[in-house]
């Protein structure tokens, strides 16, 4: 078996979170008239190793620091097959052949969910928008979790899911890893700003993540740029962006997750969805399932 090595108790974390509300989710929804599918757009292979370590529990409040041992955890796509109630259908994107050949092999591990399993060799996005015109025409609703390790998904891929109307989105948004890496103190390298762009899907950000500094000498004055975010700034901006797209509800709770004191990555919750008993639901069951997990509320603070 083709096991993935990566993360430590975030990912332990990040995971109960998913199932947790996959399960609430399946088990609230058993009786409508729609169908409900899982769309796991990074589903690596079914199976995690975490390393042996010592982390910083960042998700949980107050920091503690946990020793993992190695192990093997479940993940995202067994914790999914594996509920009491199951999903209609269940869609697994891996852009690794080798990895998606084990995502295959789950079939074998649920032989009576293995018609409703279909496994995709892909990039996310691409999956995404074509998922994203089909369940318009389709009497259903879904989950989709967004597992990145970095930058891949693009603004208009959000923005996709946000029109259906149907999704809930879980997305772990790469705030450290992906965008605070890149944001220098000193400005950005002009290549990392494409990536920024495409993940964020304005260029605004240049002008909130940047203060101008104005210095004063004998000989007059001087302008420089001056980095004014860190992660949780940027997990904000992020917040605010996805509110402008989302018509159900960008949920204001969000975890911060990552190893060491490092915050790498904010696991944040959307509904696409615009009826008001689906936003009721989904924040309900979102927020006790995050909460669950520590999650404070994340209120801005500053910048
Ligand atoms: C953090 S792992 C996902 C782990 C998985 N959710 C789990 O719980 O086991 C990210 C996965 O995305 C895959 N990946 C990277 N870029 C991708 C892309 N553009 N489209 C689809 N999969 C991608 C990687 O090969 C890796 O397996």
């Amino acid at each position: 078996m083709t096991l993935q090595s990566f993360g430590g108790i975030h990912t332990e974390i990040k995971l109960d979170v998913l199932e947790n509300y996959l399960d609430a989710y399946t088990k609230a929804l058993k009786n409508q008239k729609f169908q409900t599918v899982f769309f796991d757009a990074f589903a690596g292979t079914g199976s995690i190793e975490v390393p042996s370590r010592t982390e910083s529990s960042e998700g949980l409040l107050p920091f503690i620091d946990v020793t993992t041992s190695d192990k093997i955890l479940e993940g995202s796509a067994r914790r999914a097959l594996k509920l009491e109630t199951p999903f209609h259908q269940y869609i697994f994107v891996e852009k690794l052949r080798r990895k998606s050949n084990e995502l295959s092999r789950l079939k074998a591990d649920f032989p009576a969910l293995a018609n409703r399993i279909f496994v995709r060799t892909a990039d996310a996005n691409d999956e995404l928008e074509r998922f994203c015109k089909d369940i318009k025409k389709q009497n259903c609703r879904a989950v989709v979790f967004l597992d990145p390790f970095g930058n891949q998904i693009s603004w208009d891929t959000l923005q996709l899911i946000a029109e259906t109307n149907k999704i809930d989105l879980w997305y772990l948004f790469p705030a450290g890893l992906g965008v605070n890496r890149q944001i220098r103190e000193a400005g950005f390298h002009e290549p990392h700003a494409e990536s920024l762009d495409r993940l964020l899907g304005t260029k605004d950000w240049r002008t909130f993540f940047y203060e101008t500094k104005i210095e004063n000498d004998l000989f007059g004055s001087t302008e420089r740029s001056e980095k004014a975010v860190n992660a949780k700034g940027i997990t904000f901006f992020m917040q605010n962006r996805m509110k402008e797209i989302f018509k159900g509800i960008v949920l204001e709770d969000w975890l911060q997750l990552g190893s060491r004191g490092v915050h790498m990555y904010s696991l944040m919750f959307a509904t696409a969805n615009p009826s008001a008993p689906a936003i009721n639901l989904a924040k309900r069951l979102a927020s006790d399932v995050i909460k669950s997990r520590g999650a404070a509320r994340n209120r801005r603070t500053s910048k």
